[in-house]
């Protein structure tokens, strides 16, 4: 495929004949949309579209610190909807774990808490969750670890985890997923340096709406194609650039089938 229409006919040769080994996908909620999990900023079908039970000053705080500190019920409902929702991974996740297992993948930064990367194979030293997951706690006061299985018991039966050390006074257990008003994990720092070395980035799924995460795009050297895939473009303009727009899953499978990839039947939610 092209990836660099405005350049001259050598680069485009250059670039029609080579092979990325590099590659580093950037991914947001859209990737999980097919899984049957909403995205968060579509108008009607987002998450933030559909709080209005929780009776919340305004979307966002579902995910903000102090209003968990406060309110930790909203987010604990919501979690219990999101651990019975049934999602399976996409032909998205299929397509970065494929990218892997094919020695091409440098790095998956994700944006996403469901891991389904981790379910379609991507081993977790090539994924960088930047908001977090559900694999584990932590105590929001005293910081302490604390039995991710609690959590999710309480959060089926409607109840709160409080944290069970001495010290602690009844601290609230939240799995460590990265609230607004927290730092994102070490990992997201330390990995950067991969996205650097990328030689080919792919966009997939995301509004470009949060930083740092965001910020990731500007990094990005301006000789690395980007392919973004995508219903619409968050603001990406520049050289080595193609904007596959639509639908996520129909524009990772021809890129597969245009490459000779593969892939199992995976199913729509
Ligand atoms: P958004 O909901 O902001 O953006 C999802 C993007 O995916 C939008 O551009 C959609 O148009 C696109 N999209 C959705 N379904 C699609 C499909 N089937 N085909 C093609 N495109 C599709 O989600 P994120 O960018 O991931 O953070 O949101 C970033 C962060 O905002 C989240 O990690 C979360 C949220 O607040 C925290 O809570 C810390």
């Amino acid at each position: 495929r092209d990836i660099s229409p405005d350049q001259d006919k050598n680069q485009d040769d250059k670039y029609n004949h080579r092979q990325f080994n590099k590659v580093v996908f950037l991914t947001g909620a859209g990737i999980s949309v097919s899984a049957g999990i909403p995205d968060f900023r579509t108008p009607g079908s987002g998450l933030y579209s559909q709080l209005q039970k929780y009776k919340l000053p305004y979307p966002e705080a579902i995910f903000e610190i102090n209003y968990f500190k406060k309110h930790p019920q909203a987010f604990y409902t919501l979690s219990k909807e999101f651990l019975t929702c049934g999602s399976h991974f996409t032909a998205s996740h299929y397509f970065i774990a494929e990218t892997n297992r094919r020695n091409r993948l440098l790095m998956n930064f994700s944006q996403n808490i469901d891991g389904l990367e981790l379910e379609a194979g991507l081993p977790e030293s090539k994924l960088v969750q930047a908001h977090g997951h559900f694999r584990t706690a932590k105590c929001v006061n005293c910081k302490s670890v604390a039995d991710i299985n609690e959590f999710y018991e309480a959060a089926r039966n409607d109840k709160i985890c409080y944290c069970k050390k001495e010290k602690c006074d009844k601290g609230i257990v939240k799995p460590d997923i990265v609230f607004f008003g927290e730092s994102l994990p070490p990992s997201f720092f330390q990995q950067i340096d991969n996205l650097k070395k990328a030689d080919l980035v792919f966009v997939m799924g995301t509004s470009l709406k949060v930083f740092p995460f965001a910020a990731l795009v500007d990094l990005i050297s301006d000789d690395v194609p980007i392919v973004l895939i995508n219903r619409e473009n968050p603001g990406i303009n520049r050289n080595r650039f193609l904007f596959l727009e639509g639908e996520i899953d129909d524009n990772v499978e021809k890129i597969m089938k245009d490459i000779s990839w593969d892939f199992p039947e995976i199913k729509r939610t």
